[in-house]
């Protein structure tokens, strides 16, 4: 009776057990098939460089970019910021070394990559004859955005931006600043995976200036990855995870602008920036 007893109660414990063993391997399948189709990096760049006849533009560049990470990309005039981004956007091909969004690869994953980013470029690309919301909403139907999402999106990033007033007027007449919130919509309309901004909020006025760091923020709070470059060093450290700073294509710095403070023993960002990349002109080079 005992050992009857006993059987029945180790059935039931395998029962149990194998219960127990099943939902651990379901998990563990489901984990795996995430790891499968979610990248571990949101960008990853290895030992990248483009060279342009006798300008090495970015040099042996190497940079991992995690999902929700806002990352700003510093750097002084014609450090290679914007072909880094050129290239992470599919425009330029590297000369060396690799560059994968969501682990498809710049060069042979082009098409996969281009339905994950979202760019603003530093020279504005758009239509002068159509108006900002005509712009915005063709990149919209470019990323194959609904049609009844798509306009109510339109209406309320404009309205967050304050260029509702002005949407309905024809791009070419947008003055500078205006033209950046534009190229700034036409970025994120599509709710991308990976933001590649450069320099979104030059010549913009401090209010719309705040009103993209709110989008850039909700951006990532909803797990989607930033890479932004400026010449604003408040901005970069407002806003930023981390930022790497690049002086003639070379990674100079890397990390949060709280530890490259506490680094180089300076009170904010732009000191740390000069302190770096100030050196040669000081030094008269
Ligand atoms: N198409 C090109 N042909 C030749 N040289 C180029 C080309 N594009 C960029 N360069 C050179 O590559 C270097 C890096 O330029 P890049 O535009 O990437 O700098 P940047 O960091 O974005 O500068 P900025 O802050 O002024 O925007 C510069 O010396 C630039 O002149
Ligand atoms: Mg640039």
């Amino acid at each position: 009776m005992h050992e009857e007893y006993t059987k029945s109660e180790f059935a039931a414990q395998t029962a149990l057990t194998d219960k127990k063993n099943l939902g651990i391997i379901y998990v563990l399948c489901v984990c795996l098939s995430m790891s499968n189709t979610i990248s571990k990096h949101a960008i990853k760049i290895e030992n990248l460089t483009k060279r342009f006849e006798k300008v090495t533009a970015v040099d042996d560049l190497s940079l991992e970019i995690g999902w929700g990470e806002l990352f700003g990309l510093l750097g002084p005039n014609g450090a290679g910021k914007t072909t880094v981004i050129n290239i992470l956007s599919t425009l330029l091909e590297p000369t060396n070394g690799v560059a994968a969004v969501a682990d498809h690869d710049v060069v042979f994953g082009a098409d996969e990559v281009r339905k994950i980013i979202g760019v603003c470029p530093q020279e504005p690309a758009f239509y002068q004859h159509l108006t900002g919301r005509e712009n915005i909403e063709l990149m919209g139907d470019l990323h194959e955005v609904p049609k009844d999402v798509l306009k109510d999106r339109v209406e309320t990033m404009l309205k967050k931006i304050g260029l509702e007033d002005d949407a309905d007027r024809r791009a070419g007449q947008y003055s500078g600043g205006m033209i950046r919130r534009v190229s700034t919509l036409m970025a994120l309309i599509s709710d991308p995976k990976v933001a590649l901004l450069d320099e979104p909020t030059v010549a913009m006025d401090p209010v719309s200036r705040r009103a993209v760091w709110d989008f850039i923020r909700e951006l990532k709070s909803n797990g989607k990855s930033i890479i932004l470059t400026t010449h604003y060093m408040e901005e970069a450290e407002e806003l930023c995870d981390r930022v790497g700073i690049i002086d003639q294509g070379k990674l100079i710095a890397l990390g949060s602008p709280k530890e490259l403070m506490e680094e180089h023993h300076a009170e904010d960002l732009e000191e740390v920036f000069i302190k770096l990349t100030g050196k040669k002109l000081r030094e008269g080079f």
